[in-house]
């Protein structure tokens, strides 16, 4: 499963890069305005510092609105991936972009009828909401796993990308069923690293390598 981060904070992804493991970014409207800077300015920072998919969004409505910002963002870099809404008009935008041989994310999605249209579409990328469904009282999960069936079932050739992914369970939970992608906030994938026992047993042998006064360097 690739590792992609949900934010447009340049130090976090710095961060996280230093591993090795940040295989794209994306970002949307309320993450660039959490960062206080300018949406070409970051977002041209971010494709300089990750060689994979670096996700923008369009804010445009209508599908020529969004081909128009898609091909604006794609100047910012070549790993661009330009992110459309999952509406009627966002597909009929993706289809155009991706037919210019842009890579497409489409966003928003809530239903696996939604991530069926997108992979018709052409999209590159898929972005079911999981956390946004969870907060319905709904799971989240059962839609990736719809999904990837429906994708398996016909081997199309859309990357799932969990998205919305607010916990590490989220993150076990996406690769047991086997995402493509998922995509999280820099704390969330910290956190994946952290377990009681792991700290309760490197205190243990701390004490213990205290009492033998030795030293290794
Ligand atoms: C995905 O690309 C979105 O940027 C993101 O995952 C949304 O997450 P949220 O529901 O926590 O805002």
């Amino acid at each position: 499963m690739k590792f992609f981060v949900d934010t447009a904070d340049i130090d976090a992804i710095r961060d996280l890069s230093e591993l090795g493991i940040v295989d794209g970014v994306t970002t949307n409207p309320s993450l660039i305005m959490k960062s206080g800077r300018d949406i070409k300015e970051v977002t041209k920072e971010i494709c300089d510092l990750v060689d994979g998919p670096v996700s923008a969004e369009t804010i445009a409505l209508d599908a020529e609105g969004m081909v128009a910002e898609g091909r604006e963002l794609a100047k910012i870099a070549d790993n661009i991936t330009i992110k459309v809404p999952l509406t009627w008009e966002g597909l009929k935008a993706c289809k155009t972009l991706t037919g210019e041989g842009r890579m497409v994310n489409v966003t928003l999605c809530f239903s696996a009828n939604q991530a069926l249209l997108a992979a018709k579409a052409g999209a590159t990328f898929i972005s079911p909401f999981i956390g946004r469904l969870d907060d319905l009282n709904l799971d989240g999960m059962d839609l990736i796993a719809e999904i990837r069936q429906i994708y398996d079932n016909y081997g199309f050739e859309t990357e799932i990308l969990a998205a919305s992914i607010r916990s590490v369970n989220h993150m076990k939970q996406a690769a047991l069923i086997g995402a493509d992608v998922a995509t999280a906030p820099p704390g969330v994938i910290k956190s994946m690293a952290s377990h009681v026992m792991t700290d309760k047993g490197l205190e243990g042998f701390l004490k213990d390598w205290e009492k033998t006064g030795q030293k290794i360097l």
